[in-house]
């Protein structure tokens, strides 16, 4: 229980709440506390594979970005596990997954300001003041940060089937041991499902996996210098001051940036399936089935299997196949979370129902300015699509460290784009004849 007034009370510890508990490390005038929920640090648990590796590279760490003297960088964790020397020989082109969310809770750990085993309960405004219900008693403060992550989607087609047979990526570490169906299918075509087939070819008690993905192909992540572009302070900015139709236009154009599939995930699976071939030539049937282009739109229940019926957009056909058994690796969304629903009617939200964002990641509200809701991983549509990824965490936490402090403590100018994203001085106009053909 905290009787004094915190500056920041934080709701969730990810990394991306860590990151901010981190950066405010470097500034003792500010009193913050962090609550978690989990009694210790766990970075999505159920999604913890063997082989799992990262997208992101070490030095977007928790801090680096913006204050890389601070002891809770990566660099910092390895020597102090005096693993340096034996860090570089391994020569990583992805890091395990595993040894990155070591260095998450060896940060967690490490920090003063966090609490664990603590659910934030119920959250009120009033007097220029955030009372905060938790687990633990009552918290006062004047910002509030919102770390809680996103909720696993599941489609509407999937509403109607027992999580026993048809669970989400989220769970799969727990889940996939005990998997007895001999027929699977994945349904998503993102990096959780292309992780989950790979585990799931490694199972003897499953004798045919479906991979199912919406998108035309298997795609993969566009990791390449342009688009890493999207990935820097200043294509944020930018972003940001774009009114809202373009921004979901261009979320959606980008969605490859963020989400598509590691190349290394893909080249591993295709050499999987290469192999079986190899072992088992002229065989049709050899335990997997690879179907993109494929849309969901009903799961039946006959007995114990489950008949899926797809849109195949390759043909323009209907398809159907019979599973035991579906993994949804359908992606995350955004909740506006219980704990803020005393204040849900005071809080703009945008046409697609997630909450206005300023500048500073804090939430546009009818409440006193200096009041602020900082929300983290909401920011998709707002700021972008590198907003939900670990690779401006460093400098989100900075700016909204500025912002609590309502100074710069730290520097967080920018060098000017390599790419020109935006016309320079006043747009013209289109001439008429210019103008008519552009809408046709
Ligand atoms: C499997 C996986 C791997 C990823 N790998 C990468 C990667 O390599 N690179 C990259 O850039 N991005 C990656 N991402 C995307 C992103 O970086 C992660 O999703 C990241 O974990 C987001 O951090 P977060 O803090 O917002 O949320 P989370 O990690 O989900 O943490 C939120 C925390 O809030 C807690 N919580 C929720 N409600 C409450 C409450 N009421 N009270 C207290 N605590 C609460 C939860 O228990 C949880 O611990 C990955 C995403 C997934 C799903
Ligand atoms: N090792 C790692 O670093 C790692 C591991 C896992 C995840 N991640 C990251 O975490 C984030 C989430 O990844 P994710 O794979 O869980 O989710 P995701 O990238 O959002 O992919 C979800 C997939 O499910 C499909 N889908 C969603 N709703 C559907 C529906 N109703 N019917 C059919 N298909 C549907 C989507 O198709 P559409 O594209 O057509 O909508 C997409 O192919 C990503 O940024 C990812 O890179 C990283």
């Amino acid at each position: 229980m905290t009787s004094h007034v915190l500056d920041l009370a934080g709701a969730g510890i990810g990394p991306f709440n860590l990151s901010l508990a981190a950066q405010l490390d470097s500034i003792p005038a500010l009193s913050v506390r962090f609550f978690e929920r989990r009694p210790t640090f766990a970075w999505h648990p159920g999604m913890m594979l063997p082989g799992a590796e990262m997208q992101t590279s070490i030095l977007k760490d928790l801090v680096t970005a913006t204050n890389p003297t601070s002891p809770w960088s990566f660099l910092s964790y390895l020597v102090t596990h005096k693993r340096f020397y034996q860090f570089l020989n391994a020569e990583y082109e992805a890091v395990p997954r595993k040894e990155f969310a070591d260095y998450l809770g060896w940060v967690a750990r490490g920090l003063t300001s966090l609490s664990f085993g603590t659910s934030v309960r119920e959250v009120h405004a009033a007097d220029g003041l955030f009372s905060i219900a938790t687990d633990d008693g009552r918290a006062r403060a004047r910002n509030l940060s919102v770390g809680i992550g996103k909720a696993p989607s599941r489609p509407a087609w999937a509403e109607r089937l027992p999580k026993s047979i048809a669970f989400h990526s989220s769970e799969a570490a727990t889940r996939l041991g005990d998997v007895k169906a001999p027929r699977v299918a994945v349904i998503g075509g993102g990096q959780s499902g292309a992780e989950i087939v790979d585990a799931l070819l490694d199972l003897n008690a499953v004798s045919s996996v479906h991979w199912i993905s919406r998108r035309p192909n298997f795609e993969p992540l566009d990791a390449t210098p342009f688009t890493n572009e999207l990935f820097t302070p200043g294509y944020m900015e930018k972003f940001h001051g774009l009114p809202e139709d373009l921004r979901l236009i261009h979320t959606r154009r980008q969605v490859l940036a963020s989400d598509g599939v590691s190349s290394s995930t893909l080249k591993k699976l295709y050499r999987r399936l290469y192999e079986r071939k190899l072992d088992k030539p002229g065989k049709p049937e050899h335990g997997i089935s690879l179907r993109p282009y494929r849309d969901v739109v009903e799961a039946t229940r006959n007995g114990s299997e489950i008949e899926l019926t797809m849109r195949n957009g390759f043909d323009n056909s209907i398809e159907t196949i019979e599973v035991d058994m579906i993994v949804l690796a359908t992606g995350y969304r955004f909740v506006l979370p219980d704990f803020l629903q005393s204040l849900e009617s005071r809080i703009a939200l945008n046409s697609i129902g997630e909450p206005v964002l300023e500048n500073d990641f804090s939430l546009v509200w009818d409440g006193p300015s200096e009041n602020r809701i900082y929300v983290l991983n909401a920011g998709r549509h707002s700021h972008g699509i590198a907003e939900p990824q670990l690779s401006l965490a460093a400098w989100r936490s900075a700016v909204i460290a500025n912002s609590v402090l309502g100074q710069p403590f730290f520097d967080l100018g920018q060098l000017d784009p390599i790419v020109q994203w935006e016309t320079q001085g006043q747009p013209a106009a289109l001439s008429s004849h210019l103008g008519q053909e552009a809408a046709e």
